[in-house]
């Protein structure tokens, strides 16, 4: 049990996923959206909807705000008034930098950057968190821990790694996902069959890393056994330089994630 109060304002994809985790789980937890009925849809009975943003971020230890990055700025300077001094306030949007964040809040407010990704609704998100203040860090580090795994960033730029690793990378990791599947249908498995031996593979891979902490050239070279089916497949997927078209799409999110928002569509 987290012993701070939260509030969460905005809940759609992101901020409700955390929401359903958080619940029970902290002090308090307060919901608020502009989309009437939306916090209220979530069903959450250990979570208080707010009917404005001020009863939500009164007097509480963390608020996490989960809008579209246009929105963020606005409602920073909506709340900034009537906030307590020590209240940390989380972003998750993406492109607005901590200085856009205190630009628009009381001076010394703490303030995290985080990203998140939507795997998160599953207890397996990857969330990268970057503060300068160390006690709003740990907090924020403890909240998103009830979602997946956290790391804590040394220096704000390394969010946009997270945002083309992490927060991209899920398309990435469907695309070849869709690949194993289509494969398995054209072969003459069943169309959901196939989907889900395709999305299991993928998992259990995953799993298999995170639990030995094997590197996945160890994998490979576990599952390849020479002459054999894996090292045919592999084969193939060399001469279409799969691995370096991997490093190249997620080199391109990190560029777009750097190029981040322009000043009017942050304000
Ligand atoms: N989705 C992802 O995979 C992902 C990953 C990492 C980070 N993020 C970041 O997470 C943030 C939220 O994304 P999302 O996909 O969760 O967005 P979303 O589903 O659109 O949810 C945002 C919610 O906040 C509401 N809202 C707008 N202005 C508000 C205000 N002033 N006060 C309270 N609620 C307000 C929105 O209502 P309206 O629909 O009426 O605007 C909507 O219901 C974004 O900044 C994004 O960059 C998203």
């Amino acid at each position: 049990m987290l012993e701070f109060t939260v509030a969460i304002l905005g809940c759609g994809n992101i901020g409700g996923a955390l929401a359903q985790r958080l619940a029970g789980a902290c002090k308090e937890l307060r919901l608020f959206d502009s989309v009437s009925g939306k916090a209220s849809d979530l069903g959450l009975a250990d979570a208080q909807v707010c009917s404005s943003v001020t009863e939500a971020t009164k007097n509480v230890d963390l608020i996490v705000v989960a809008l579209k990055p246009s929105g963020v700025l606005a409602l920073l300077r909506e709340i900034s008034e009537t906030l307590s001094a020590n209240t940390a306030i989380v972003s998750v949007a993406a492109g607005v930098t901590i200085d856009d964040l205190s630009g628009s809040l009381p001076k010394d407010q703490p303030v995290v950057r985080v990203m998140p990704n939507l795997a998160m609704a599953f207890g397996q998100g990857m969330t990268g968190v970057f503060s300068k203040n160390q006690e709003a860090s740990k907090k924020t580090n403890q909240l998103f821990s009830l979602v997946g795994r956290t790391v804590e960033l040394d220096d704000e730029s390394q969010i946009d790694i997270i945002t083309g690793v992490a927060g991209s990378g899920p398309a990435f990791i469907a695309r070849a996902i869709s690949g194993l599947k289509l494969a398995a249908e054209e072969a003459g498995l069943d169309s959901t069959v196939s989907g889900e031996i395709a999305a299991q593979t993928a998992l259990g891979a995953a799993i298999t890393l995170l639990e030995t902490g094997e590197s996945p050239e160890r994998l490979i070279e576990r599952v390849t056994t020479p002459g054999g089916t894996t090292e045919k497949g592999l084969a193939v997927l060399a001469t279409r330089e799969f691995q370096q078209s991997m490093i190249e799409a997620v080199e391109a999110a990190i560029l777009k994630a750097r190029q981040g928002m322009s000043d009017k569509e942050k304000s």
